[in-house]
């Protein structure tokens, strides 16, 4: 059930996909505005947990201040140093490396050592810089932007699905990995089945029917639904998912919300995986992972919990490294390719992905240049 019947355009070139221009344009227009999924809440679940990232060409702190996450630039306003270089930990006040300025939950300083060697004191220029930060379900979320939608407006036509993270899915492994290509090699890679035989010939085989593939267009997002086949595979997830005292659906979605975010599921997993650009030619991909764990609390329940999080995450982690090994080709075969390219309409979704990304990152237009009239000269 493709909504399209004919090959469509390759709307991108290849100067998409390696120019600092467009990079920065994509920064800019699509990264910018949008709300990034960096970490669970058990993560930061005692006051004082904190996780910093690089996030954008921007180095963040999360941190839990007495139960309120708050997320600020990872930048002194002293003299600029990190705050600190570790990437998780728990501190008991949110303390500069440096000098030791100390910070409250409003990016305003607290103790300051011998303080009296900054008077008059410069109240502007003493803050840290914050970033705003919301969850949906576990997921925790943060925004560079002050104004701007919310993560609920944001997350809109996902946010009911997204609530599932959490809940009777519990986190069981966060992974990334740094990539030599173009984001968007990643994201195009991740809105197609047509690459399944060639590139997961043992995990999931062969792409499904087009009688089995329902696929949904938006600007916002797309997502696909497949219904997997009934093998022994299926119906033992099936069985462990009864037995957990979850209902079966069997269905399979994956839903790209634009630009970055991707949910997919299994009545059996939740997955979330963004993918950042760090340039032209690289992106960092993060995979945050949750199990089903149902809310039966009998050892039978608590059994197959821990058998599905060891299976499920170590096959997440295998199609993750298949569909890595394909990337680098894909991007050197980008930087000489001297053809137009061609989409297919399983690969439909990537069209509406490319519309995307060109409606949103051209500049103003320009008006057409209109030569003076030799009488008015
Ligand atoms: S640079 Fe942070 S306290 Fe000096
Ligand atoms: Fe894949």
């Amino acid at each position: 059930m493709f909504t399209n019947q004919h090959h469509l355009k390759h709307l991108l070139r290849p100067y998409h996909y390696t120019s600092d221009e467009h990079y920065r344009a994509e920064l800019r227009h699509l990264f910018h505005p949008a709300w990034h999924p960096l970490a669970v809440k058990s993560q930061l679940a005692r006051p004082g947990d904190f996780l910093t990232f690089d996030l954008l060409e921007t180095p963040i702190i999360i941190r839990n201040f007495d139960g309120e996450l708050r997320a600020f630039l990872n930048v002194c306003p002293h003299r600029h140093s990190r705050l600190t270089d570790r990437l998780c930990g728990n501190t008991e006040k949110l303390r500069c490396q440096y000098h030791g300025w100390e910070f409250n939950k409003d990016g305003g300083t607290g103790k300051i050592p011998d303080a009296k060697v900054f008077r008059p004191w410069d109240r502007d220029n003493s803050c840290l810089k914050p970033f705003r930060v919301d969850t949906c379900g576990d997921l925790v979320f943060i925004n560079f932007n002050e104004i701007g939608p919310s993560l609920r407006e944001w997350l809109a036509p996902v946010w009911d699905q997204w609530q599932s993270y959490g809940g009777a899915y519990r986190h069981s492994a966060t992974w990334e990995k740094e990539f030599p290509c173009n984001w968007k090699v990643v994201l195009e890679n991740s809105l197609e089945s047509y690459h399944i035989p060639e590139v997961h010939p043992h995990t999931f085989k062969d792409f499904p029917p087009e009688d089995n593939a329902w696929h949904e267009l938006t600007d916002r997002m797309t997502s696909f639904k497949t219904v997997p086949p009934n093998d022994y595979a299926g119906r033992m997830q099936a069985w462990m998912v009864r037995r957990m005292g979850e209902p079966v659906t069997n269905e399979y979605w994956h839903r790209v919300l634009h630009p970055h975010a991707t949910g997919s599921s299994l009545d059996s997993f939740r997955m979330l995986q963004c993918v950042f650009p760090t340039g032209p030619r690289s992106c960092r991909y993060r995979c945050i992972f949750f199990t089903l764990r149902g809310h039966r609390k009998n050892p039978l329940a608590w059994g197959l919990y821990r058998t599905l999080k060891t299976i499920a995450t170590l096959i997440a982690k295998k199609v993750f490294a298949e569909d890595g090994s394909i990337y680098g080709g894909v991007q050197r075969g980008m930087e000489t390719s001297p053809h137009a390219g061609v989409i297919g309409t399983r690969e439909e979704r990537v069209y509406q992905f490319q519309k995307y990304v060109l409606d949103n990152t051209r500049g103003p237009r320009e008006l057409p240049q209109v030569e003076p009239h030799a009488a008015e000269v």
